[in-house]
């Protein structure tokens, strides 16, 4: 099989555990449960390809703590703001810079607008990211964890076909 490995990154709260929830057991976690890293693999077949993926799924208030681990382990990152927290989207600039910084070179991601089933409190408008996934040449996708929707399951995908196109 394939192997790719991707690490989820996003501030505190943005939804990264309940994406991962959602797409490796189609299911939605309600309680808000800080996460300490974890790791999961994912035996699944992509394109006709078997894939073993890894999912490091981190700690939105530790990550830089990790950061130059994360970075040398990961293939490919999943980076998550939540569109009704206008600071999220602000640390995910943060994080990519980061990224970039560390790896000296740009690093495959996609980028994530989670959260959209809050549909009165967005504050963080699809075009805006939208244009931010222009600047970095990545994918973009607006999600609700909770919802459900293929866009979860499309967005881990997309990532691996970067990752293998590298
Ligand atoms: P840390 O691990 O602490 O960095 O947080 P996280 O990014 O893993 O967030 P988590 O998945 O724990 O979700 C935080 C809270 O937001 C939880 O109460 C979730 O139930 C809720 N949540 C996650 N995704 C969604 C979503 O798409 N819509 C709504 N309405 N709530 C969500
Ligand atoms: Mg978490």
């Amino acid at each position: 099989a394939v192997e790719s490995k991707i690490c989820i990154l996003g501030g505190p709260g943005v939804g990264k555990s309940a994406l991962v929830v959602r797409f490796l057991t189609r299911r939605f976690i309600w309680e808000y449960d800080p996460t300490l890293e974890c790791t999961y693999k994912h035996q699944t077949t992509i394109d006709d390809e078997p894939v073993a993926m890894e999912i490091l799924d981190t700690a939105g208030q530790e990550w830089t703590l990790h950061r130059e681990g994360h970075v040398r382990w990961a293939d490919g990152f999943v980076l998550v703001y939540a569109v009704n927290d206008r600071n999220s989207f602000e640390e995910v600039v943060n994080i990519k810079q980061s990224l970039d910084e560390i790896k000296k070179t740009n690093v495959q991601c996609v980028l994530v607008g989670n959260k959209i089933d809050l549909l009165h409190e967005v504050r963080v408008p699809y075009t805006e990211g939208e244009r931010l996934a222009n600047d970095w040449a990545c994918a973009f996708f607006e999600t609700s964890a909770s919802d459900g929707g293929d866009e979860i399951y499309e967005l881990f995908h997309e990532l691996h076909r970067e990752i293998r196109r590298r």
